[in-house]
């Protein structure tokens, strides 16, 4: 049955674009955000090898997994369903992140990181992070970009904090890991510049 509102973004909006490089600077330097290619299969089993992106991501990884994971991407960006880029330190993948869900009639994303073992605690991923958002609003015109982290997941949390995604509460028992439930803190950025928090209204703003 229609929608009886106007979608956002028309259909087509992402797929007419060409998936982008985006260049971003991390405290450990230059970082190359881009697409996948087949190559890179390798890494992305690695990484799932590492018990904190098991735990996280819940995903199996077997090598005919990595090639499909990485070979999918192109078929979310025609269907705009999502996209996935390779984050790129030093000449080697150092880590992922994704638009795990899009919705372009609501202009909103929701968005997926992990960076590798070896390359963490270099502000690697809020840098990506930053990079692919700002894209995200200046040339896709998504109005907000969320993402969601396990209350357990501190490292995620600021991850989110440095990217600019403020902290909007937490859903309750909302995922479902190895070990068990999990409660999920929200984070979004806007578009539009987030409001400064103001003094409050006065006397005269109230008609007093
Ligand atoms: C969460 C994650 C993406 C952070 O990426 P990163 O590039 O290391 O991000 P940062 O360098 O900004 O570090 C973020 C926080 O990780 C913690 N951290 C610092 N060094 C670390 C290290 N060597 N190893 C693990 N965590 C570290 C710190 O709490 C840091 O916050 P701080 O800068 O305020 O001290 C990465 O740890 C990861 O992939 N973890 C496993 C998968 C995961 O949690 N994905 C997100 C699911 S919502």
């Amino acid at each position: 049955m229609p929608v009886l509102v106007a979608p956002e973004l028309p259909a087509g909006r992402l797929a007419r674009l060409a998936q982008p490089t985006l260049a971003a600077a991390s405290p450990a330097g230059p970082v190359t955000v881009r697409p996948w290619a087949a190559a890179d299969a390798r890494a992305v089993l690695d990484a799932y090898a590492d018990p904190a992106i098991q735990q996280w991501h819940v995903r199996s990884m077997t090598p005919d997994e990595a090639d499909a994971w990485v070979a999918h991407w192109p078929g979310r960006w025609a269907d705009e369903t999502g996209a996935g880029w390779a984050v790129e330190v030093d000449g080697a993948v150092a880590g992922q992140v994704s638009l795990r869900r899009l919705r372009l009639a609501e202009a909103w994303a929701e968005i997926s990181y992990w960076v590798l073992p070896h390359a963490r605690g270099r502000g690697i991923a809020p840098a990506a992070l930053d990079a692919v958002t700002g894209w995200l609003m200046a040339e896709v015109g998504v109005l907000r970009a969320s993402l969601a982290h396990s209350t357990r997941n501190p490292a995620s949390c600021r991850v989110a904090t440095k990217a600019g995604y403020l902290p909007e509460g937490t859903l309750r028992r909302q995922a479902r890991h190895a070990d068990g439930w999990h409660d999920m803190h929200v984070h979004a950025r806007l578009a539009e510049p987030e409001p400064e928090p103001g003094p409050g209204p006065g006397p005269e703003a109230d008609g007093a």
